[in-house]
């Protein structure tokens, strides 16, 4: 009988080596690779990757597909397209929707509205609150892949726990082996901030970075630190943003006393802060926390390189174009909501610094995908290509050039601070177990969307 698939004379990708040869899917799970081009086995679908280079699917750890209760932001279907049509494979969704994915019931909310609507695999956190201790082992034994705290205020206006009780929670989550993500801002620091500069009367895009320092971010990762160090618990620094905050977990990783880990994303790394106002970006580029200057991209780019930030996140964050208040982006910083979509433009955004020679494409997968695997246990079922692995593959063209062009987005909302950037570098095939779902910038899978629900490997 024909296998499922077989990819043909494309250069293979881990983050060990690149090599030329015949990767083969079978049922689902990757079936070996052969490097002799004699003897390939009959399939059922068979692709040419010759010029191109197969990578492990891609995942992108931190998407806010907003349902339940947002839908009028973006929904499975819509993100799942843009995952797709971006190169992703896996996404891991974010739980600040309504009702927030803080309780077993919650979680289920959340995956009837995904079930048969997503295009890609799916894992979900969950996110805790004060009064969430309860709800950790229950929401461990319903499969989420790990925690999210907002300890600083952002989209959702979900409350921190009180130090007091996220410290028990904490002790909790050592038991479950999940790990926790922050999102690492201080709330007092953020509030008195934001008052000082309105009271002031500032309402420029950079009165939008002055209320959120890297002093606010660093705070906050040094208690996370500290708690999770104290409880044995395992930590993620969410979409890092500045070089003092770097500094904390370079420290950390070398201590070697807790097991934490970074991500950030490619706007802290690419954007400069003053974009807002250079190149009129203006509320397009409000996120929290916020993209700041270049040097700290510089740091971040560098971090990433030497292993202190762990995994790439784009933070998808779509909003409507009212909610940007797009058509008065350089008015008053206060209004826009942060965030935008961005789950669709990342991997040709990062593809680009391949090209440039800036990081290899094993570093690049590394990063964006067996990293992300490993911190949420999803590992060795997703990000990797060794037999036994889900048949998870983005194929890429590093020599196909395009321009982002935000009306082609899959998204609800078609915004996007990249509108316009020339890319070398674009996904061509994305490969979800087995099966074709996106080709050449279209979904072309067709029927009920085949996206499952990804649980932890024990
Ligand atoms: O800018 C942001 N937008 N930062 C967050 O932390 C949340 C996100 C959202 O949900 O829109
Ligand atoms: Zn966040």
């Amino acid at each position: 009988v024909p296998v499922q698939l077989l990819i043909k004379n494309g250069q293979i990708v881990s983050p060990a080596s690149t090599v030329r040869g015949h990767l083969i899917i079978d049922q689902g799970k990757v079936a070996g690779v052969m490097l002799r081009d004699d003897n390939l086995p009959e399939a059922k679908t068979v692709i040419d990757a010759n010029g191109l280079h197969v990578l492990p699917g891609l995942i992108d750890p931190h998407v806010h597909f907003r349902v339940p209760g947002l839908e009028y932001k973006e929904d499975f279907n819509s993100g799942s397209q843009a995952a797709v049509v971006g190169g992703i494979t896996t996404v891991i969704d974010m739980p600040n929707v309504i009702p927030p994915t803080a309780t077993v019931a919650g979680l289920q909310a959340k995956l009837e509205c995904a079930d048969g609507n997503s295009f890609c695999d799916y894992a979900i956190y969950a996110v805790l609150m004060e009064g969430s201790l309860q709800h950790i082992l229950p929401l461990a034994e319903a499969g989420v892949c790990g925690y999210k705290i907002f300890m600083g205020e952002t989209i959702g206006k979900i409350e921190p726990p009180s130090d007091g009780e996220m410290i028990d929670q904490w002790k909790l989550m050592a038991e479950t082996g999940l790990r926790c993500g922050v999102h690492a801002e201080d709330n007092s620091i953020l509030f008195y901030l934001r008052k000082k500069l309105q009271d002031a009367g500032r309402k420029d895009p950079l009165a939008f970075l002055e209320s959120r320092p890297p002093v606010s971010e660093a705070e906050a990762i040094q208690r996370a630190i500290l708690f999770a160090r104290e409880a044995g618990s395992k930590l993620m620094i969410y979409h890092l943003s500045s070089k003092q905050g770097l500094e904390l977990v370079r420290r950390a990783k070398q201590d070697g006393d807790v097991d934490v880990k970074a991500e950030t994303g490619p706007h802290y790394m690419l954007f400069d802060g003053r974009d807002m106002v250079r190149m009129g970006l203006g509320s397009l580029l409000r996120m929290n926390p916020p993209v700041r200057e270049s040097e700290h991209g510089e740091a971040l780019f560098k971090g990433l390189l030497d292993g202190t930030i762990d995994v790439i996140g784009t933070d998808h964050a779509p909003h409507t174009r009212e909610e940007k208040v797009y058509d008065d982006r350089m008015g008053d910083i206060w209004k826009p909501i942060s965030g935008w979509p961005g789950v669709e433009t990342n991997v040709p955004v990062m593809l680009t610094v391949v090209n440039e020679g800036r990081m290899s494409i094993n570093q690049y997968v590394k990063v964006q995908s067996e990293n992300a695997a490993r911190a949420w246990n999803l590992w060795p079922r997703k990000g990797n290509l060794a037999p036994g692995a889900d048949g998870d593959v983005t194929i890429v063209d590093l020599n196909k050039t395009g321009v982002i062009d935000e009306e082609k987005l899959h998204s609800k909302h078609k915004l996007s601070p990249w509108h316009g950037w020339h890319v070398k570098g674009m996904p061509v095939y994305t490969i979800v177990r087995g099966t074709v779902i996106a080709r050449g910038g279209q979904i072309i899978f067709e029927g009920r969307p085949p996206g499952k629900f990804v649980t932890p490997v024990a």
